[in-house]
């Protein structure tokens, strides 16, 4: 029988207490990670085979070994909470509902990588969130988890919650250190890397709210035993899921990593709502590529989705049923990228407004057939040529539009109007 790490605490419908989540066995894996050296926490992480949940999916240990922690002075570990991936809601639940496993996290990650000094940099919009892990970085202290000789082990560390000024960009890693910096919030050429250079020009370690919260589980059971929790060989650890768009019953779900999308839509999400059936969905934010029915059973994770033309994303899952007019929807996406572009890069800043104008004329019953051409070329000049990953981001589901469901855009040129309303 699955046993929820990550949501065990869920129930409460409120932040867990220190009192609540210490009764639970928190802080019971920083307690065993202070015992041991920071290698050996690095190497519990490198067997658990946990990759990075912000989207990317980069090895977590390997990450942490990269870390320069020989120079003297002042390291930092930020935790990435800004989540501003739409349809995306699965940090935000870890922080409202349990605060204290995403700060443990913090504190173990701080250890392993020589980090004093720990930041949660949190979407502007979550102000229930960051009001939780406020107290509970107070309640922390209080006890001696946070502060100087934590628990008698000669290591310290302070943490600070931030809230970020608002905006999709401040989550890229290196946008994010500017905005803490309090500069603009654009990208950094790499390198140098945030881990020889990052926040202050610091060596500095950034990672996603779930993947830090991932880490006190993997120290309590072992790096082994954690990964062997996913639902296939080659994934590991469970995975925070959500499901959100035409579904019986949308919500944020921890199973094993690797659990088959059409899994996690028919029987966690409860399936498609009466009358409707599903034609198409992104399988993890507004930035990953269009998967059909015909791959339904794919499991959910890095590689698996990535060997069918999508990318697992965030895991939160955005289904479209089949009156969802597949052209509005990536309307609708490029609207949002094209207001959140931060302007530093000429592809970006000026291409998505391109992008988003023809979708406009396909949609509006105007565009001509060869702009079909001209769309699909943009989208790949974009692709290449944009200065982070955010725009690449932005085109992907509409060059996976252009793969998919060409019939469907050519139905939209040929009749001059959506074919999707009556
Ligand atoms: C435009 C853009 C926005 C991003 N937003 C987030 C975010 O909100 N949260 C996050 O963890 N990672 C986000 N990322 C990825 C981060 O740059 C970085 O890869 C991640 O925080 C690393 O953590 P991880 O290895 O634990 O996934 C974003 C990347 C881009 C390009």
């Amino acid at each position: 029988m699955f046993q929820p790490l990550l949501t065990k605490n869920f129930h409460y419908g409120r932040p867990a207490s220190l009192k609540e989540y210490e009764a639970a066995g928190g802080y019971e894996g920083l307690r065993a990670a202070l015992k041991m050296t920071p290698d050996d926490v690095i190497k519990a992480v490198i067997d658990s085979g946990l990759r990075g949940r912000g989207g990317a999916g980069f090895p977590t240990g390997r990450k942490w070994s990269l870390t320069d922690r020989k120079s003297p002075g002042q390291r930092y570990f930020i935790v990435n909470a800004d989540e501003m991936e739409p349809g995306t809601f699965k940090d935000r639940f870890l922080m409202e509902r349990d605060p204290h496993q995403v700060i443990e996290g913090l504190l173990i990650s701080g250890y392993a990588t020589d980090a004093g000094k720990g930041y949660i940099f949190i979407r502007y919009e979550y102000t229930e969130a960051a009001r939780a892990l406020e107290t509970a970085v107070q309640e922390a202290k209080g006890a001696g988890f946070i502060g100087k000789n934590i628990l008698g082990s000669g290591f310290s560390m302070e943490i600070s919650v931030h809230r970020s000024a608002g905006r999709y960009e401040c989550g890229e890693e290196t946008a994010l250190m500017n905005a803490l910096e309090g500069k603009r919030a654009n990208p950094r050429s790499k390198p140098p890397y945030p881990a020889s250079k990052g926040f202050r020009m610091r060596p500095t370690t950034i990672n996603n709210a779930e993947t830090v919260a991932d880490v006190p589980h993997i120290i309590k059971m072992g790096g082994s035993a954690w990964k062997t929790l996913a639902a296939y060989e080659g994934g590991a650890g469970t995975k925070l899921y959500g499901i959100s768009g035409r579904v019986k019953n949308p919500g944020l779900f921890e199973l094993p990593t690797g659990t088959p999308l059409k899994e996690i839509i028919e029987t966690h999400g409860g399936g498609m709502q009466d009358g409707y059936s599903f034609k198409a969905c992104l399988p993890g934010g507004a930035s990953t590529p269009i998967i059909t029915p015909n791959n339904l059973n794919v499991p959910m994770d890095f590689d698996t989705v990535s060997k069918i033309g999508s990318r697992m994303g965030t895991g939160c899952v955005t289904v479209f049923d089949d009156t969802c007019c597949i052209v509005r929807a990536m309307i609708n996406n490029l609207l949002f990228f094209t207001r959140e572009s931060c302007g530093w890069c000429t592809p970006c800043r000026d291409g998505l407004p391109f992008v988003y104008d023809i979708l406009q004329r396909i949609e509006a019953g105007v565009a001509e057939m060869d702009e079909l051409n001209v769309l699909d070329e943009n989208c790949e000049t974009i692709y290449s040529n944009s200065f982070c990953a955010f725009a690449p981001g932005a085109v992907d589901p509409v060059r996976s539009m252009l793969r998919l469901f060409k019939d469907e855009v050519e139905e939209h040129i040929k009749l001059k109007r959506c074919p999707c309303l009556n």
